[in-house]
């Protein structure tokens, strides 16, 4: 019998594509750029399981030029890509590569937060271009992260790995604004569940922790930004489009808030000539949260592992919509 095809829309860490490879007919995107949407649509047609990342579309239609597709492994924890109910009613399982990469997210989350409130980057380029000339007493001054007030946006697993190290490592007070109450949350790290508006108008750090939806996005506009203090700052490592891109710039520019720093922009990748890359107080960097050399491997396997529990017609270990059976 013939093995199962599947196409892999670029090269993931090699564990997964091993493990792949071992039970599959594997067909890798191998250019650094992604496959474009027609590309992808025609590579799936004779496919039973399908590889992607949170760079691609995966809609209605994709899944209709794919009669046999039984399997769509995303290659990420977000999956705001993916018409999961276009899956559904096709049968077809979804699944992401949770908690893998929950403490890496939250690590980089935190530096991002630690670099905007000391102006590491201002502080790197202004030493490196030349313009240290002495030590300056009213220089570089930058916000206190020790007993701060941080708000959480998104308790949910790298929301609370946040407030975890600002509350045990720097002895943050943790506000947090979600759906769903966090009692483990409010137990371990006494953090407290507050509305939006108390979110925004106490915290010194807000950071952004929840999936893409109808609700979320776009959640963060002038009127946000207005409630905020002026010396907060946002860290947004979760999807850009939560943030309203123009908002923010012109939020940033008048010091409406204090500092921003992202992992995630919209439009993603932000294009080099953005007006936001020349404010000194928005560091931005290219949706790198989860890229360490051991969470990468694990969502490698997991979402090869979500593949081929698929094929085989089982349950994924990580399924987004396990009502398909
Ligand atoms: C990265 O953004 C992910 O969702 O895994
Ligand atoms: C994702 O892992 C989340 O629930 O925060």
């Amino acid at each position: 019998m013939s093995k199962p095809r599947v196409f892999v829309t670029r090269e993931i860490p090699e564990a997964g594509l091993e493990l792949l490879r071992q039970n599959c007919d594997v067909e890798v995107w191998t250019d650094l750029l992604p496959p474009s949407y027609e590309v992808i649509k025609a590579k799936v047609a004779e496919c039973e399981g399908l590889l992607s990342l949170l760079t691609d579309r995966v809609d209605a239609e994709l899944m209709d030029a794919a009669p046999k597709l039984k399997v769509i492994a995303n290659y990420a924890v977000g999956y705001d890509n993916i018409d999961v109910d276009a899956a559904t009613a096709r049968g077809i399982k979804v699944g992401n590569t949770p908690g893998v990469l929950t403490e890496a997210t939250a690590d980089f989350a935190f530096c991002l937060m630690c670099a905007a409130a000391r102006r590491i980057v201002e502080g790197v380029l202004y030493a490196r271009n030349g313009h240290w000339h002495t030590w300056e007493p009213r220089g570089h001054l930058g916000q206190e992260l020790w007993g701060a007030t941080i708000g959480i946006l998104g308790m949910g697993r790298i929301g609370y790995a946040m407030a975890y190290r600002a509350h045990r490592g720097f002895n943050m007070r943790v506000l947090y604004h979600d759906v769903r109450e966090n009692e483990h949350a409010e137990q371990n790290l006494g953090a407290q569940r507050v509305d939006l508006d108390t979110l925004l108008s106490e915290s010194d750090y807000l950071s952004i922790h929840t999936d893409l939806n109808p609700s979320t996005e776009g959640l963060f506009g002038r009127e946000e930004f207005a409630k905020m203090k002026d010396r907060a700052v946002l860290i947004n490592s979760a999807r850009g489009p939560i943030v309203q891109t123009e908002a923010l710039y012109e939020a940033l520019r008048d010091r409406v808030i204090w500092a921003a720093a992202l992992d995630v922009t919209d439009p993603e990748p932000l294009p080099s000539d953005h007006p936001l890359y020349t404010l000194p107080n928005c560091i931005i960097t290219p949706h790198i949260a989860s890229a360490t050399y051991t969470s990468r491997n694990r969502m490698a396997v997991m979402a090869a592992e979500n593949i081929l529990a698929g094929l085989r017609g089982d349950t994924l270990p990580t399924q987004v919509n396990p009502e398909v059976k």
